[in-house]
């Protein structure tokens, strides 16, 4: 009687890309509720990088633009809340700083999707790893920018 065996399981030819996110985090809550969730261990994706500044407000076009032509595939701006601002109306100057952004990141035919403006506070590590993992699913399902001359595969 001649054995059965299961066919050998074909490699998939296709790497799965992983995002290269850029993550402006002001300095009084998003950097500490990301620190927040490093302390208390709360497990999220590592694929991005953060660049800490003073206030949300601070994050003009220019950055945004300068990180995806520098070969990010998506950038989070990330601020206190409204009312929690240590600047006091940073976060809404942020607000209008990001609707420039948008009509720039428009122009150049990239997907609005790829840049987001949330709001973290210093408590909230929870939902810092939770915006994190949602992002990079997110774009790793859209895929790497066009402007980044060399993606990353696993
Ligand atoms: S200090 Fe956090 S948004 Fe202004």
């Amino acid at each position: 009687m001649a054995t059965r065996t299961r066919p050998a399981k074909k490699k998939s030819a296709k790497k799965k890309f992983i995002p290269n996110i850029v993550v402006f985090a002001c300095n009084w809550c998003s950097y500490a509720g990301a620190d927040n969730a490093g302390v208390n261990r709360i497990q999220h994706s590592p694929h991005f990088r953060v660049i800490r500044t003073m206030c949300s407000g601070r994050v003009t076009p220019a950055f945004v633009l300068k990180a995806l032509k520098l070969g990010a595939d998506a950038v989070l701006v990330s601020g206190c809340h409204f009312g929690d601002c240590h600047y006091i109306f940073g976060n809404y100057k942020a607000v209008e700083q990001f609707e420039k952004t948008k009509g720039l990141v428009k122009t150049l035919g990239l997907d609005l999707k790829r840049i987001r403006l949330e709001w973290v506070s210093a408590a909230e590590g929870g939902r810092w790893a939770n915006l994190i993992n949602e992002f990079v699913q997110q774009i790793t399902e859209l895929g790497p920018s066009p402007l980044n001359p060399k993606p990353t595969y696993e």
